[in-house]
């Protein structure tokens, strides 16, 4: 496995990577719904990129981007055995130069949900997602759905650019009591653990009451509240039942519909989303 960490060590290493190359963007601190990315990658590409940066530019000036948990060790260690080929892992100098002053920015997609809590977040993934696309060149990219907004952004992004690629979006890996996998849950002690199955429990409750039959969205989303509101420890910061691909907001559910919430549990903000229909 190679570990490079210039803009001309990467450009090297890569061509010397052959066949279907796959890349994996990763803010480091890996877990298991990493990984799943990972073995996706490996599983239908000849050869896999994993990049490791923790990117300023898409924390907000109150947001934890001095505590975000980081182990570049811990996490070579959890790469190694699954046959990545490569890994990048630039520092911020690499990525944002002195005088830097070029973004990417998605437009309507990106002014709800996420976007309206974290008003330059996507700008700064979108900028360092197809900074990563250029200097890798990869065939495919892999993307989990527990960041769902993130995901129709970069799809969007990948399309208006044209950049020669496909966007692979992979299934959230829960642990076994429903709780999405996040870097940020080694923040949740005692009883916040407990506390944050509330987003689990909430969309369990509208996918329930959408098995039976319920269309109307404004319920959906009610009965989703009606079960945050019932946990103390929670605190919504939105509930939303809304269209898979242009994120707006539905009054009645038709066709594929993202149903996707933002709690904070304690200090800590979770995010979790379904996809129905
Ligand atoms: O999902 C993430 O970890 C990040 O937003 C990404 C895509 C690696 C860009 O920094």
């Amino acid at each position: 496995m190679m570990i490079v960490s210039s803009l001309d060590e990467l450009r090297s290493a890569r061509l010397l990577l052959d066949g279907t190359v796959g890349l994996v963007p990763t803010m480091g601190y890996l877990h298991e719904g990493h990984l799943s990315l990972i073995r996706r990658a490996k599983a239908e590409c000849k050869s896999v990129v994993v990049s490791i940066f923790v990117n300023p530019t898409q924390f907000g000036p109150n947001e934890d981007l001095a505590k975000y948990p980081r182990d570049l060790e811990r996490d070579l260690k959890l790469i190694e055995p699954l046959g990545v080929d490569l890994v990048w892992n630039p520092t911020a100098e690499v990525m944002y130069p002195n005088g830097y002053q070029t973004w990417v920015e998605v437009e309507a997609l990106t002014k709800g949900l996420e976007g309206a809590m974290r008003p330059s977040h996507f700008r700064g993934v979108t900028t360092v997602v197809a900074k990563l696309f250029n200097a890798v060149q990869p065939h495919k990219a892999y993307f989990g759905q527990k960041d769902a907004q993130q995901a129709a952004v970069i799809r969007r992004m990948t399309q208006d650019l044209n950049f020669p690629l496909e966007v692979v979006v992979c299934p959230i890996v829960r642990e076994a009591d429903g709780l999405a996998m996040s870097s940020r849950n080694k923040y949740l002690e005692g009883d916040d653990r407990k506390a944050a199955l509330v987003l689990f429990q909430a969309l369990s409750a509208a996918k329930e009451a959408y098995e039976t039959g319920e269309r109307d969205a404004e319920t959906l989303r009610r009965k989703m509240k009606e079960v945050i509101a019932a946990e103390p420890r929670a605190q919504m910061q939105y509930v939303s039942c809304a269209d898979y691909d242009s994120l707006e907001e539905l009054e009645t559910v038709t066709g594929k519909t993202l149903f996707s919430m933002a709690v904070l549990i304690g200090k800590t903000r979770l995010i979790d989303n379904f996809v129905l229909g």
